[in-house]
């Protein structure tokens, strides 16, 4: 389903775009974060590209989509790269990203070996993810949404960040997420149990299939609490005019009644008849008509921009893959399936342990994956060949194996992919043993080494 909003400017006589907006969204806007070194837009898309060698090739042989492709490298050339590759650019329906978040950090998986670095910070920090942004944006169709995840620190500076690449009238939800636990904080503040999502479009012409919630004890569907005589049906009663006077159909006079002052019929007169005549019209002992909502004709409730439900690991019955910071998979297949449709093409270029991948293969969605760690790849091409384990170490035996091999997932690869090195991997290029080991893991699958 496509939104059909109107964009901001429609209408209007365009205004000329502001010097600050060259090379970017050609929008207008009066406002940015300044600081030390911001390099112009068209020189971050000018920089030097990367030039990927595909090394493995991964197909399941009753699939010949070969497509999904997981690139070992710097993702700034990478992104560059692809702004060449007609079959990339401008077709990104889907971008989440959640890179690092400035900590000061060397973060390693549970196994204890490194996983990668988070010590970029301050003015740097804002310019090394702008100029991943500038360039996500040309990647991006004009249908495309992008998310990107970070923490309290740093989501306000890059809200300025993305109205300023896209725009603001391109911003469409500030998401707060809890992400954890309550926190029995020993320091004297709240406790920190919230990330923050911005959900940008390229356009305000954007893929969108609105997500529900589903009705729980906790949130029981109260407002429908009237019962239809004869059906048995419950529905709540909701207006049937909407504000706004109009001067076409929806505000002549219906059933001999105007709409409100200052409001208009939802629904032109001969709709509202049709309406009436299948009986969703209530009438009030005093005439007013109300639309009826049926509770066996709801989704659910609308899903808001606080999201409660999509903790990271949080108990030891979660999948995990061990690779830290790796995110909820629920909420990526939440954010996948709101933003993009079958066969769409989705891009993480901080892809970690490959959760925005696997959820995207899950829902039969193309994936272009880019991460600099060795651990990121080797973890994500493990998750796709054998998935993720129960976070408690007492399905472990002493060996490391699993105790009950049965609680494990099975592999999410259902295509196929290819993976490339480019300049900025460590090791720069996979040893040979490194890449028969992955081709080991996939041993149902017609797998090529390319040397
Ligand atoms: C917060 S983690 C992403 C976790 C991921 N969302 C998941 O669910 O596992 C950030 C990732 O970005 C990668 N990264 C950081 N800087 C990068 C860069 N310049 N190019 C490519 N990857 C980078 C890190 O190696 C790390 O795996």
């Amino acid at each position: 389903m496509k939104a059909t909003k109107k964009t901001a400017s429609a209408g209007r006589k365009p205004r000329r775009a502001s010097r600050l907006s060259e090379g970017t969204a050609n929008v207008v806007f009066d406002y940015r974060l300044e600081y030390e070194g911001r390099t112009p837009a068209h020189a971050v898309l000018a920089g030097p590209k990367a030039s990927p060698e595909r090394v493995l090739s991964v197909a399941l042989s009753s699939q010949v989509d070969r497509f999904s492709r997981l690139y070992l490298g710097e993702n700034l050339g990478i992104l560059r790269h692809l702004c060449d590759d007609p079959c990339v650019c401008g077709k990104v329906s889907l971008v989440y990203i959640d890179p690092p978040f400035a900590t000061g950090s060397r973060l390693s998986a549970r196994d204890a070996e490194h996983a990668y670095d988070d010590v970029v910070a301050g003015a740097k920090f804002i310019e090394f993810l702008r100029h991943r942004i500038i360039l996500l944006r040309e990647l991006m169709s004009p249908t495309g949404s992008i998310y990107v995840h970070l923490d309290g620190k740093k989501a306000f500076p890059m809200k300025v960040i993305m109205d300023e690449v896209f725009g603001p009238t391109s911003f469409r939800n500030f998401i707060t997420r809890k992400k954890s636990n309550n926190k029995n904080y020993t320091h004297r503040q709240y406790g920190n149990i919230s990330d923050y999502i911005l959900f940008y479009t390229k356009t305000s012409e954007y893929t969108w299939n609105r997500p529900y919630d589903p009705w729980t004890d906790a949130h029981p569907p109260k407002e429908y609490h009237y019962v239809e005589e004869g059906t048995g049906r419950r529905y709540m009663k909701v207006p049937v005019h909407a504000p706004g006077e109009r001067s076409g159909e929806t505000g002549k006079p219906w059933r001999g009644k105007l709409p409100p002052p200052g409001k208009h019929w939802q629904y032109p007169p001969a709709v509202l008849d049709e309406m009436d005549a299948k009986g969703e019209i209530y009438w009030s002992p005093n005439g007013n008509p109300r639309r009826k909502i049926y509770l066996d004709e709801s989704n659910g409730i609308p899903a808001q921009d606080i999201w409660l439900q999509f903790r990271d690991a949080h108990n030891q019955n979660v999948h995990v893959t061990g690779y830290p910071t790796e995110k909820n998979l629920p909420m990526l297949e939440r954010i996948i399936q709101a933003s993009s449709n079958e066969g769409d093409l989705v891009l993480d270029c901080f892809a970690g342990s490959g959760t925005t991948l696997v959820a995207a293969e899950r829902a039969g969605r193309r994936w272009i994956g880019v991460d600099s760690s060795m651990k990121a790849i080797e973890t994500t091409l493990r998750r796709l060949a054998q998935g993720s384990e129960p976070m408690g170490d007492y399905v472990r035996g002493k060996n490391g194996r699993a105790r009950q091999p049965a609680l494990f997932h099975t592999g999410e690869l259902q295509r196929s992919f290819d993976l490339y090195v480019a300049e900025g991997a460590v090791p720069p290029t996979p040893p040979a043993q490194c890449l028969r080991r992955w081709v080991d893991l996939f041993p149902s699958a017609s797998a090529t080494i390319f040397s």
